[in-house]
């Protein structure tokens, strides 16, 4: 098993039947030498430097209905809420004080925000804040909305493929959403120029291991800069309210083995991770991960950005999670960066 993980640090790829081998492997002193082989590579391209990114949840609104997610069309017991230009900027300026260089403005597909409004906020957070890099996650958009979002200055997009396996893809999402244009959307933000990340959740209803092959070759194909993945964790308002969640040590392998796979790409300890164990964070940056996403939202409005039950940090103020990451990063022997954080093409 050794000399798998070997041949992929090496090639940055496997056959099929290695891929699965190695996604189900589970033997201590195994994943021990995968997760130590990560950290190399990832400290070969990046040191000792986490990149933070101050999120910015400015919408809980969302016209679709994936069967998953907490702020899906669907739940109506949602509490909805819109930050306005003037509270997104405040978010901005509170981040750049407490060393943030790289804002995501993430929400649900919320057709309030039309494209001259956000084009308006992009270039407005760019003008205040040249030296910063800003990313969007909003979801699926035409491709004149990306080119035009990215001539207004963003730098960024995170859209998570959710699973590269159509037939699976079809079983976590309604008829009106396609995995065809999920993955257009990704080349074509590329295209445009964007630094671009996919990503999907560990453990989501019906995936298996086929799945996760899948995915590494999905991503492989795509290249991405920055890759998201973290557990699938069940919200109680959804279909899949009785579904387990995903786990941490199969989270880890697969952390690992997507740093060997893309030896420079962004990758993020998720909330999700540092949600369903204590130490998921830690535990994601020593396999491999070097990005951490702080909560830079307002206090008010943190606990309405549900997308599963339990979710961590909904109560504290943004200071108090720049620190608290802080910490966490130097307990492990890593320091946060002040930086943009771009992607490293090569060492
Ligand atoms: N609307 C944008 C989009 O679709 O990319 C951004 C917001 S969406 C809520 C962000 C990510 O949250 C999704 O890509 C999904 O992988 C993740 N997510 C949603 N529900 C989740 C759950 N129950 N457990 C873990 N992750 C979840
Ligand atoms: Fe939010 Fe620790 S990161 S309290």
């Amino acid at each position: 098993m050794k000399r798998l993980v070997d041949k992929l640090q090496g090639s940055g790829s496997l056959t099929a039947e290695e891929w699965k081998r190695l996604i189900t492997v589970r033997d201590p002193e195994i994943t021990e030498y995968l997760f130590e082989r990560a950290r190399t590579v990832r400290e070969e391209y990046y040191g000792k430097d986490i990149y933070i990114r101050g999120l910015i949840e400015f919408t809980n609104y969302c016209k679709n209905d994936c069967y998953y997610c907490g702020i899906r069309r669907s739940n109506g017991k949602a509490d909805r809420y819109r930050l306005t230009k003037a509270q997104i900027m405040d978010c901005c300026r509170a981040g750049y004080e407490l060393g943030f260089r790289t804002f995501v403005l993430q929400g649900g597909e919320d057709g309030y925000y039309t494209d001259e409004k956000m084009t308006d906020i992009i270039s407005s957070i760019k003008e205040s804040h040249p030296d910063c890099a800003l990313t969007l996650s909003l979801g699926e958009k035409s491709y004149e909305s990306y080119k035009a979002f990215f001539h207004a200055g963003a730098d960024r997009y995170l859209l998570r493929h959710e699973t590269a396996n159509e037939e699976h893809y079809n079983r976590l999402h309604p008829g009106s959403m396609s995995l065809a244009y999920r993955k257009q959307c990704l080349y074509e933000l590329k295209e445009i120029g964007y630094q671009v990340g996919c990503g999907f959740m560990v453990g989501s209803p019906y995936q298996t291991v086929d799945c996760l092959v899948e995915d590494l070759l999905f991503m492989k194909e795509l290249n991405p800069h920055m890759v998201g993945i973290g557990p699938f964790i069940p919200h109680h308002e959804t279909p899949f309210a009785q579904r387990k969640a995903g786990t941490l040590a199969q989270t880890l392998v697969l952390l690992s083995i997507i740093r060997l796979m893309l030896p420079a790409v962004l990758l993020p300890a998720t909330t999700a991770l540092g949600t369903i164990n204590p130490k998921g964070r830690e535990l994601g940056i020593l396999a491999g991960a070097n990005v951490v996403m702080p909560n830079l939202s307002p206090v008010t409005v943190r606990s309405k950005y549900m997308l599963y039950d339990n979710k961590i940090c909904t109560g504290d103020e943004a200071a108090e999670c720049r620190f608290c990451l802080q910490r966490r990063m130097e307990s492990i022997g890593c320091r946060i960066a002040v930086s943009r954080g771009d992607y490293k093409s090569q060492n």
